[in-house]
């Protein structure tokens, strides 16, 4: 029983009676849909190998990269609720080439929505968290076209992500602060845990994958040589390190306690300009970091203000603790200005003396 609790519905109808009236009750409804989708997927994902969905298959997504089955599962998962929910007009997904238009268009079907069903995929096998990924954007009228997928971050109107771990949670924001709420899984009920969270400005937590460094640029490597150095060095205090590899339980960790999470541009494979995609992994986190005060960054610029090219383009990510990732971005304006400081230490580092 949630007696005198917050459950996901009752929040949903008085956020979006305050703060959307245009929208009104379809996006709170699409946002309930979703939770649905995540409630299949947190059963799928919890029942493990005992299901016998673990392990890959054959085929590849369009990123090229070997999709899980529960991958497709998942996906499944989110399609199925759109295309049957009769609020959403159109979808893309990181496991399909192309966006899906849903066909005839339902009538109240004002949205559009982006999502990787499955972050962290790679993490399944061995029981670590995963998550869902999910940004909603307004659909014009008519059949949408591939440009109506493609607008800023900043004009999300809801976005947000479910972490699979020991308890399963959905973190999301329509504008007005970031919300989490756990799933009462015997109940079947998402219950406000978390109101309005708010990452610490400053922190000493940073995660970054760190055997991607010969490749980073610069003012990236400056940033963690700094990081690493400690109380030696020119930070004056000591920093911690955590990596997950699953970058819904990087993030969720970064609103729980703080800390700056980096997927930057590196130069591993010069045809990608970064690891991580912009339209359903990096916007839609962006806005719930900065809806809960944080920042977010491609070094170079905001992240929400990035105009999209592409469904599954890719971008340099620098998101958490507001300060940490405004000192991110000074060190790639310094950089690109040429005023950083050299690097004394080590030797192979891009700015060494004794590069040729
Ligand atoms: O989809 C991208 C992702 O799974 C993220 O969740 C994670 O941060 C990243 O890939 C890890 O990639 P890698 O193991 O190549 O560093």
């Amino acid at each position: 029983m949630h007696l005198g609790r917050t459950t996901l519905s009752k929040f949903l109808i008085q956020q979006v009676r305050e703060h959307h009236a245009e929208e009104g009750a379809g996006l709170a409804a699409l946002l309930v849909d979703i939770a649905a989708a995540v409630k299949a997927i947190s059963a799928m994902t919890a029942k493990g190998a005992l299901a016998g969905i673990l392990g890959s298959l054959e085929s590849q997504n369009v990123q090229g990269e070997t999709q899980k089955k529960l991958d497709v599962l998942s996906d499944r998962a989110f399609i199925n609720t759109f295309q049957l929910g009769g609020l959403v007009a159109g979808l893309a997904s990181e496991e399909n080439d192309d966006p899906i238009a849903v066909e005839p268009r339902p009538a109240g079907a004002d949205f559009l929505t982006l999502f990787d069903p499955l972050d962290g995929s790679s993490n399944i096998d061995v029981n670590v968290s995963v998550g869902s990924i999910f940004s909603v954007v307004r659909a014009p009228k008519g059949k949408p076209s591939l440009q109506d997928y493609l607008v800023p971050g900043d004009q999300q109107l809801a976005a947000g992500y479910a972490i699979y771990g020991p308890s399963t949670m959905l973190v999301l924001t329509v504008g007005q602060g970031t919300h989490g709420f756990t799933l009462d899984r015997e109940v079947g009920n998402f219950i406000l845990t978390h109101p309005n969270i708010q990452i610490p400005a400053a922190t000493s937590e940073f995660a970054i994958n760190t055997s991607n460094e010969r490749f980073w640029e610069p003012p990236v490597q400056r940033y963690v040589e700094e990081c690493k150095a400690g109380k030696t060095g020119v930070r004056g205090r000591d920093f911690n390190m955590r990596w997950i590899a699953s970058m819904v339980a990087d993030v969720h960790r970064i609103l729980m306690r703080g800390g700056v999470f980096m997927y930057p541009k590196d130069t591993k494979d010069p045809s990608k300009p970064g690891r991580l995609r912009l339209m359903y992994e990096a916007n839609p986190m962006s806005m719930v970091i900065e809806q809960a005060g944080g920042a977010a960054s491609t070094g170079r610029g905001r992240i929400l203000e990035v105009k999209p090219e592409q469904i599954h383009q890719r971008i340099p990510v620098i998101v958490g603790s507001r300060e940490e990732v405004e000192r991110v971005a000074k060190y790639h304006d310094e950089y690109d200005k040429g005023e950083d400081k050299a690097y004394s230490s080590p030797l192979f580092k891009e700015r060494s003396l004794f590069q040729s």
